[in-house]
């Protein structure tokens, strides 16, 4: 499929869901106050690929990013409640540790990018399309 919809209303706040897009998973995640309050007031000089939190979200409650450790390509861990989340509680890659925060953005590890963030769109208030 060229593109990907997804209804966001069965997503709460604190959860995530991964979707699938052109065979790569993409995460979908409904981010609590707290992470995107982390994620906005984190410095770019902390940051090894340095992107404010604001130009990678078009919401600042739903972060969508490509499910593909920029490193080699494994899928980092933190979809599920029970995943390890990493030390900047956003995903973790066990292949060979690398940590993303609460924007996707790498922040530990061998990974030398971000999490990409797809072309996508808002086609309402609780409904996304993909691609
Ligand atoms: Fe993720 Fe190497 S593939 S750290």
């Amino acid at each position: 499929l060229a593109s990907t919809e997804v209804d966001l209303t069965p997503i709460a706040v604190g959860q995530a869901v991964t979707v699938v897009w052109r065979g790569k998973p993409v995460f979908v995640r409904h981010r609590t106050a707290e992470e995107i309050q982390v994620a906005r007031a984190t410095p770019l000089s902390e940051l090894k690929d340095p992107q404010p939190d604001q130009a990678r979200v078009q919401k600042d409650q739903w972060l969508v990013v490509l499910g593909v450790c920029t490193h080699l390509g494994c899928v980092p861990l933190g979809q599920k409640p029970t995943d390890a989340k990493g030390n900047y509680n956003g995903w973790f890659c066990p292949c060979h540790g690398s940590h993303y925060d609460t924007s996707g953005r790498i922040r530990q590890g061998p990974a030398p990018l971000n999490l990409a963030v797809p072309a996508y769109s808002f086609m309402s208030d609780t409904q996304i399309r993909i691609g």
